[in-house]
């Protein structure tokens, strides 16, 4: 028999609850729909929460079937936003108040008889206003409704496992088994093997195998295990605790397998160390949020952001803001080496006995359903942001700390000397302002030995669009480098958080007036901004490629006054040799970059000369670099703001006649300005990227002769499992150089073919040359394509292809 029967695929919803739809006998017209699902698709941007608060209905019915007889039928949902209401042929059964954790109801006693057909219906109310967290009060970010995590039933024998818990250290482990009720005569056979070779198929080697006898409910195991490989970055080797259980006969009554690494965690005031090595936390936090449908996206999405987290913003650590997140996406941190922190439901407000015992009940959910999770290093058992609670945090920390002895506790604040339960304090440092240090010292923040992390920074600090101006954008990133570097620095600190990966919705108090928070180093649609550079040169290019990144266009008419601050290399190559018109200018290395805790900070291109005075003009070495650094203080103060030290090179210069006003213009002009060039002679300007003295990458940067779309997708196959698959397809506006243009904003258009359809408009515009689409696969295998039609007329399309898979 299949261990789990998903239910996803045929529900029927209405965004109005009605008693009547209870019944077997209601025939009114209901939507059919599949589960993730969302109770109102919302557009882009500029919408009201209210159109997701309602109290809605999903409902499914299902046959009692012949082989249930004398079986337990437990249903399960991993996640509805927010309070649910489970009823079995109008019965209710439980009432869960939490959108973030799974909730089970056993149906057995509530079953029809054999042959009879079940009413199952689940009321969703996703009303901010109920009193369980995280409501109160207004909240920065939005919180959606509908059942948006998977469905499912299991059926079981009349005793079966409940649940594996299983605690390693070195190549121990001790596993604690829950039965569902007294076993009197049972045995547990117990093995370790390989995830790896198991899943393959080929899992001879065990390396573990133990027998037990059930002395009641509880059955505890131990056992040293051979030859196993510790969980870490580099290597995450996962293994399957497999028990059984055997009745009197010695015939296996149920099986339960749990996915767990071997891995040791430690976080002191030394830091946070996995197996003993030191590691220093660089991650930001996730929001579960998408455009158009809030939470409901597919497994596969959710384990695509963990690839975007890892690969793509070369992280090592992610906050599950402000929730515990799909098992999907945690179960892809296990399997890639992303190290989670996660915490229960919570912003800011802490509301009366009733709410504060659901936050209890929250913890014990949450460490209860996710502490296999090898990646998971920290709970966080405070609600964000929340004022100090004695009685509520000594409860929550107490509940943690017996349901998983293993990890640390934390709770996130954002003042300094709270009160201290924990294990590691954890603060929101939003101290860092653009001209000063990154973070403050632990001991103003807390006088508590124990670990100490920043689990935010920037974020509201710097809200930054992809279609902000170069400047803004070049500082953002910035911003984000320095707080990463003095991070880096501080042996008091065991590492950091930023705010946030993604864009997100969020209520109007907190949004940009459109309900959106660009807090994010990427877009909604999760294209990098250029900050998002700043975490991806931090990895090794075997896991974020080659990275080579400029801040700048190279467009004088972008600034003020042609007053061009800056130009800032992003790389993680060891140097960039850098080129105008192809002549050699300079190469730089990691070294000279000013961010020295970072192993590569961004690095400030201080020259667009090279000895180009000397070789054009026959001008002195000593002479020519005195004008060439007053000539780069007019490009990046303008003339008028000179700093004092170059005001006195450039009276020097004049004094000794070494050059004169209308000459300097020239230099200018022909150097810096590239004015008048006019015609086919345009300035290019080459940057290329060598590792082991290889080039690995080049960008030209030049004015664009021809923008067109580019279109990626990161999983061109789509398979049908437990429920339909999406995909996402990025849009890009790229020169034929592929330098992204931030200010095209034109529209396309989107058509599907083949078993396929769209999720959001039919036309979107590019925002800050940058969009997304998302294709959602329809019960039918066969090719598919996303055709796309830019504002020229051309087509671009994209194959898929869509397979059915059932589970
Ligand atoms: C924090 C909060 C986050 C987000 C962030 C914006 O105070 O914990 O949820 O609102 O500010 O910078």
């Amino acid at each position: 028999m299949k261990d789990k029967i998903f239910l996803n695929n045929d529900f029927q919803f209405s965004p109005e609850f009605d008693e009547k739809m209870l019944s077997l006998k209601f025939k009114g017209k209901l939507e059919q729909v599949r589960i993730p699902h969302t109770v109102a698709e919302t557009p882009f941007n500029n919408f009201s929460p209210e159109i997701y608060q309602k109290v809605s209905l999903y409902r499914t019915t299902f046959l009692t079937q012949p082989s249930w007889n004398s079986k337990r039928i437990i249903l399960t949902v991993d996640g509805a936003a927010h309070m649910s209401e489970v009823f079995l042929n109008g019965e209710s059964l439980l009432v869960h108040k939490c959108g973030y954790t799974a909730f089970s109801a056993d149906l057995t006693e509530h079953l029809l008889p054999q042959g009879k057909e079940n009413v199952l219906a689940i009321k969703v109310d996703s009303r901010e206003s109920n009193n369980f967290p995280p409501f109160g009060l207004v909240i920065d970010y939005m919180t959606y409704g509908g059942i948006y995590r998977d469905v499912y039933l299991e059926i079981k024998n009349p005793v079966y496992i409940k649940d594996v818990f299983v605690k390693t250290k070195n190549n121990h482990f001790e596993s604690e088994i829950t039965l569902s009720g007294p076993a009197e005569g049972y045995t547990i056979s117990q093995r370790i093997v390989s995830a790896a070779e198991e899943d393959e198929g080929i899992a001879e080697r065990i390396s573990a195998q133990i027998s037990t006898g059930v002395p009641g409910e509880k059955v505890l195991t131990s056992a040293d295990a051979d030859h196993i490989v510790a969980w870490s970055l580099e290597n995450p080797a996962l293994y399957y605790a497999i028990t059984e259980l055997l009745n009197e006969k010695g015939k296996i009554v149920d099986t339960h397998k749990v996915r767990f690494g071997f891995r040791d965690i430690l976080f002191n005031e030394q830091g946070f160390f996995l197996n003993g090595k030191k590691i220093k936390l660089r991650g930001l936090n996730r929001h579960q949020s998408y455009p158009y449908v809030g939470y409901a996206m597919p497994a596969s999405m959710q384990r695509d952001d963990a690839d975007i987290l890892k690969y793509e913003l070369g992280l090592n650590e992610v906050r599950t803001s402000h929730y515990p997140q799909s098992h999907h996406f945690i179960d892809r941190c296990d399997e890639i080496g992303l190290l989670v922190f996660t915490e229960i439901p919570g912003w800011q407000h802490i509301g009366d006995y009733e709410w504060k015992e659901q936050a209890v009940i929250n913890t014990r959910d949450m460490v209860l359903q996710w502490r296999n999770h090898p990646s998971i290093f920290m709970w966080g058992v405070r609600i964000n942001e929340s004022p100090d609670d004695d009685e509520l945090f000594k409860a929550t920390n107490a509940a943690a700390r017996e349901l998983d002895p293993t990890r640390p506790t934390a709770g996130v604040r954002n003042f300094a000397h709270s009160h201290f339960f924990e294990d590691v304090y954890t603060y929101n440092d939003f101290s860092h302002t653009g001209n000063n240090d990154g973070v403050r010292p632990k001991k103003e923040i807390t006088k508590s030995s124990g670990g100490y992390m920043v689990t935010e920074y920037n974020g509201h600090m710097y809200p930054t669009k992809s279609f902000d101006d170069e400047l803004h954008r070049m500082r953002h990133a910035l911003r984000h480098a320095k707080v990463i570097n003095d991070v880096a620095a501080r042996d008091d600190i065991g590492g950091s958080s930023g705010w946030c990966a993604f864009d997100y919705n969020t209520h109007k108090e907190f949004g940009a007036g459109d309900y959106i928070c660009y807090h994010g180093v990427m877009d909604m649609f999760r294209n990098p901004k250029l900050a998002a550079s700043v975490y991806q040169s931090q990895q090794s290019a075997e896991i974020a490629g080659d990275v080579l990144e400029i801040s700048s266009s190279m467009d004088l008419g972008e600034y003020p006054a042609g007053t061009r601050e800056a130009v800032w290399i992003f790389t993680n190559a060891d140097s960039v040799k850098f080129y105008v018109n192809g002549t050699f200018i300079k190469e730089f290395t990691a070294k000279d970059s000013e961010y020295k805790s970072l192993a590569h900070g961004p690095i400030f291109v201080d020259d667009f000369i090279g000895s180009r005075l000397e070789d054009d003009y026959n001008i002195p070495h000593k002479k020519a670099e005195d004008i060439k650094k007053v000539l780069h203080a007019a490009l990046w103060y303008g003339m008028n703001n000179l700093p004092k030290n170059v005001t006195a090179t450039a009276l020097k210069l004049a004094a000794t006649r070494t050059t004169n006003m209308r000459q300097m213009m020239e230099f200018f002009s022909r150097y810096l300005g590239n004015l008048g060039a006019g015609g086919s002679v345009t300035t290019s300007y080459t940057f290329e990227a060598y590792r082991g003295g290889k080039l690995v990458k080049t960008v030209v940067k030049g004015p664009a002769r021809l923008t067109q779309v580019s279109a990626t997708v990161r999983r061109s196959v789509l398979i049908e499992t437990q429920t339909y698959d999406v995909a996402e397809v990025n849009l890009c506006a790229v020169d034929e150089k592929s330098n992204v243009q931030h200010y095209c904003q034109e529209a396309v258009l989107l058509e599907t073919e083949g078993p396929i359809e769209l999720i959001g408009p039919a036309a979107v515009s590019l925002k800050g040359g940058t969009a997304g689409a998302y294709v959602r696969t329809t019960g039918k295998a066969g090719k598919a394509a996303l055709k796309i039609t830019d504002w020229c007329g051309n087509t671009l399309r994209v194959p898929l292809t869509v397979k059915i898979q059932r589970v």
